[in-house]
């Protein structure tokens, strides 16, 4: 884990960014952005000694915020559905924050691998083809994350500004993910969606995972900017987590075949791999400590 650095989280009351903030928290001086709508998840993070400044990235004031920082997570993402908001918040505040942080050792940009276009059970490799993958059920997502990028590349060569562009798959754990959602249907009953195209392969990843990767995703942050896949090392369907976590509440699971779902999205993990190393989370394991987590 990184120690003694200054390190500004965006988004740190999310899904993901909330174990990682309070785990950086233990060792740095960590301060966080968002509007803290959660007022629950906000006194999270302060009793774990996180400065929370109030900021909207859709306005772009980071007045409040210091210049001074060691390392920038960004880990916000705004999904209001409504394109001028989206990239705006997402893409054009990436380039504000990047200016007011310019002098930080390294920026890591939480992507997506919803930026690719669709390509089945193919593993994605970092320069395959992008695309409008999450279309379906939102919108704006995928475009928008698609234009931070670019946004991050940008201000990494602007203003020599290390950077690394992780594309995370499906991140899940004690905190939830959509794993969660899945485990929610299924002990309300109700039929857990898929793509028609079977099976639906993802890359899932566990929180322990993304926390202990990310020093060294800050580490081989470059300019011009890096890329790489943020998945789990080993793929698994919808399907099998969905088997297993019926299984471990002793539900009976059912599927509905929709085209309004994601379809598949595996990753190549082979520059991951090189450049971070693997993960080392078993799925099985994660999602039954997601499970009991939840419960
Ligand atoms: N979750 C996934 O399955 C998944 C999959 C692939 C990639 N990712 C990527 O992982 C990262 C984290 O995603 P997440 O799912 O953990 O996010 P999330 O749970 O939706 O949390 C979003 C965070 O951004 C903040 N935020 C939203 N609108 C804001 C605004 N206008 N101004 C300031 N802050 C704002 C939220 O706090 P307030 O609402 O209080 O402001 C919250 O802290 C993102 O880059 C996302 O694209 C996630």
């Amino acid at each position: 884990m990184l120690s003694g650095a200054r390190i500004l989280v965006t988004g740190p009351t999310g899904q993901v960014a909330l174990p990682v903030t309070r785990a950086l928290a233990a060792d740095n001086e960590v301060f966080g952005i968002a509007r803290f709508r959660d007022p629950a998840a906000r006194e999270v993070l302060e009793k774990a000694g996180v400065t929370c400044i109030e900021a909207n990235l859709a306005q772009g004031d980071f007045s409040a915020v210091p210049t001074d920082v060691d390392y920038v997570l960004n880990l916000a993402v705004v999904k209001s559905n409504r394109w001028d908001i989206d990239l705006a918040a997402n893409a054009e505040a990436t380039g504000l924050l990047m200016a007011h942080c310019r002098n930080a050792k390294a920026w890591l940009q939480c992507s997506s691998t919803g930026v690719y276009q669709p390509a089945g059970q193919h593993p994605l490799k970092e320069t395959d083809a992008l695309g409008d993958n999450h279309r379906v059920i939102m919108e704006t997502y995928s475009i928008a994350k698609i234009a931070a990028e670019t946004v991050a590349r940008l201000g990494a060569r602007q203003w020599e500004l290390p950077v690394t562009i992780a594309r995370l798959n499906v991140p899940y754990g004690d905190n939830g993910g959509w794993p969660a959602f899945h485990l929610a249907m299924i002990e309300a009953g109700q039929p857990v969606p898929l793509h028609p195209e079977r099976p639906n392969t993802f890359n899932p990843i566990h929180e322990d995972d993304i926390i202990r990767m990310i020093p060294r995703l800050l580490e081989i942050a470059t300019v011009p900017a890096t890329t790489v896949n943020w998945g789990g090392s080993e793929t698994a369907s919808i399907e099998a987590w969905s088997a297993l976590l019926g299984e471990l509440v002793g539900r009976e699971v059912s599927f509905v075949e929709t085209e309004q779902t994601i379809g598949s999205v595996v990753i190549d993990p082979t520059r991951m791999h090189e450049l971070v190393g693997p993960t080392e989370v078993d799925w099985r394991d994660g999602m039954r400590r997601m499970v009991e987590a939840q419960r």
